[in-house]
């Protein structure tokens, strides 16, 4: 196995100094919708969803599937880091470069206080617990300046720079064995 399995989901809640990851529950509805909606969230990933379009269709129990975690601060959920495997039409050298690609959505309220990076490297390091040895890939838009810090705080190295969706993408890896 090289991409998490309904075998090791969901596990038990991660306590970091200041945060607790879970898998998504239906009280986490509002917030994925609030960070579907958000004009901050959406900006460099090709803007907000209309909210209605978004009560429509987020299911009740949102990203029910191994890998999506809810991060809670004071039992509030403030924002989801993803562990997905990387889409089966990917180009063949991005996808030999790692199976598995890590996301991260904070509500804006919840940035500039470090949660990202303390959600994203409890994340990864429960991810390297499961799967040992096996890198996690990485997109992001050069412009996402926040993104990008965050991107080097965790480990990852550039890979390469490419053109899509009418900007700049970086695509970087991080391997386990650090
Ligand atoms: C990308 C994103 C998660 C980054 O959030 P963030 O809060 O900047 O990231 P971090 O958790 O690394 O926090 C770093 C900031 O917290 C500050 N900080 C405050 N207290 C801190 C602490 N105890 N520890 C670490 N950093 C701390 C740092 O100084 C830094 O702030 P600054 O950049 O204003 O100097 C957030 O901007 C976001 O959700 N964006 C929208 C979604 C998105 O674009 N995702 C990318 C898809 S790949």
């Amino acid at each position: 196995m090289t991409v998490l399995g309904p075998d090791v989901w969901p596990p038990a809640p991660i306590r970091t100094e200041r945060l607790v990851l879970r898998g998504s529950e239906a009280r986490d509805r509002a917030a994925v919708i609030e960070l579907g909606a958000s004009p901050e969230v959406g900006t460099y990933l090709g803007g907000p969803r209309p909210r209605a379009e978004l009560e429509r269709t987020v299911p009740e129990v949102p990203g029910r599937r191994p890998g999506f975690f809810v991060v809670e601060l004071d039992g509030a959920a403030i924002g989801t880091v993803q562990l997905d495997p990387q889409n089966p039409g990917t180009p063949v050298h991005r996808r030999e470069a790692g199976e598995t690609h890590l996301g991260y959505l904070f509500l804006p309220d919840a940035w500039g206080h470090g949660y990202a990076g303390e959600a994203c490297a409890a994340a990864l390091d429960w991810f390297s617990g499961v799967l040992p040895g096996e890198p996690v890939v990485l997109y992001t838009q050069t412009a996402n300046v926040r993104s990008m810090r965050l991107a080097a705080k965790l480990g990852f190295t550039e890979l390469e720079r490419f053109e899509a969706y009418g900007a700049e993408q970086w695509f970087g890896v991080r391997s386990s064995a650090r």
